[in-house]
């Protein structure tokens, strides 16, 4: 056996948390020999109803989860983290967008950036899930003083297996024929879900689609707009789908990338592809063999692709000048 790594889960008693640390306790986030203590941080009102999260662990008897422990102290919650998953937050309700969640939960990100950077394992990782996930990356990156920006991390890879599950359907293929399907930008209703390099069965999207009204109307428009139509029709944000897109995000950082695909995360920008450096946003992320990641070069970006790309982009800059006071 090989020794347990550490996992620091905020907002653990809630929805996405009451469907997530399973998957993680099971092993299908780390592999079935990789033992795991987990460290469910949540606010003081929900600790009643952590403790019964924590019973159903203790009912599982799983093999593979070593220690569990429940705390609202931050330096506790974040001490020893080899992965930081930040998904405590306030979800929105119907007829919100998740902009007007900015100011509701970017504050949360500052003290918890900070304790990252004060408490976590030299070689941690933080995912951001609550949203706005990618300014909320933004401010804890920038609040975690000597954390290198490429530990930072912010989830589209929900929005690409919905992209994957549309192209699927019209194609009348299974899922896993569709393969370079990336997500650009912010994970809001501006992103880009690029059908441009999508391939099936390793070819152009468009030999199995010839509907070019619907791949630039109505399948970028349904995946903008999948986490509206699920909280319309279950009067709750999306839960099982985000955690399982968790999942398949940090099994994606942790296992190297096929060669010739690519996975779709939110990462600080370089500058590549015109994304102004510094940004978080969601590109395509190719993980090598030795665990580090590289944005994946030479990804045509056509001129309908650029003007999708732009508007996403722009939006995530007004996020950030809009939180520019939780910037350190
Ligand atoms: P929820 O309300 O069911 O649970 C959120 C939990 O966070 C609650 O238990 C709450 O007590 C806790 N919390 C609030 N503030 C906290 C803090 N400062 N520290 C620790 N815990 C705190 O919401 P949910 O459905 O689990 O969604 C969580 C977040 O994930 C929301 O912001 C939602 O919009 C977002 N989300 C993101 C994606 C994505 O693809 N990136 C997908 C689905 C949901
Ligand atoms: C989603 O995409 O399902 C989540 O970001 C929840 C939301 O507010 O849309």
């Amino acid at each position: 056996m090989k020794t347990p790594i550490t996992v620091s889960v905020t907002g653990a008693a809630g929805q996405i948390g009451y469907a997530l640390l399973f998957r993680i306790a099971s092993g299908a986030m780390f592999g079935p020999d990789q033992p795991v203590n987990l460290r469910l941080i949540e606010i003081e009102p929900a600790m009643g109803a952590l403790e019964g999260v924590i019973m159903e662990l203790d009912d599982c008897a799983f093999p593979l989860l070593n220690e569990v422990v429940a705390t609202s102290d931050l330096n506790v919650g974040f001490s020893g983290a080899n992965w930081a998953l930040l998904v405590g937050s306030v979800p929105r309700k119907a007829g919100m967008e998740r902009a007007d969640l900015l100011k509701i939960n970017g504050g949360i990100f500052t003290g918890q950036g900070k304790a990252i950077a004060e408490n976590a394992a030299d070689d941690i990782r933080v995912v951001v899930v609550g949203n706005p996930c990618n300014t909320n990356a933004l401010i804890a990156m920038n609040s975690a003083a000597g954390v290198p920006n490429d530990r930072f991390f912010a989830m589209t890879r929900l929005d690409e297996n919905r992209a994957k599950s549309q192209l699927a359907a019209k194609a009348n293929v299974h899922n896993s024929d569709i393969t370079n399907m990336c997500i650009w930008g912010n994970h809001s209703a501006t992103q880009y879900p690029d059908f441009t390099n999508a391939k099936i069965k390793g070819q152009p999207v468009t030999d199995f689609i010839k509907d070019q009204e619907w791949l630039e109307g109505e399948f970028i428009s349904t995946v903008q707009q999948r986490g509206a139509a699920i909280i319309k029709a279950r009067g709750a944000s999306s839960a099982a789908s985000a955690a399982n897109g968790l999942v398949d995000t940090v099994r994606a950082l942790t296992t190297p990338t096929p060669a010739g695909d690519w996975t779709s995360i939110c990462v600080c920008s370089d500058g590549s592809y015109g994304i102004d450096a510094g940004l978080i946003a969601s590109m395509p992320i190719f993980v090598k063999e030795d665990g580090s990641w590289d944005v994946v070069p030479g990804v045509e970006v056509d001129a309908f692709s650029r003007e999708k790309i732009d508007a996403s982009v722009q939006e995530l800059r007004d996020e950030k000048a809009a939180v520019a006071d939780l910037l350190a």
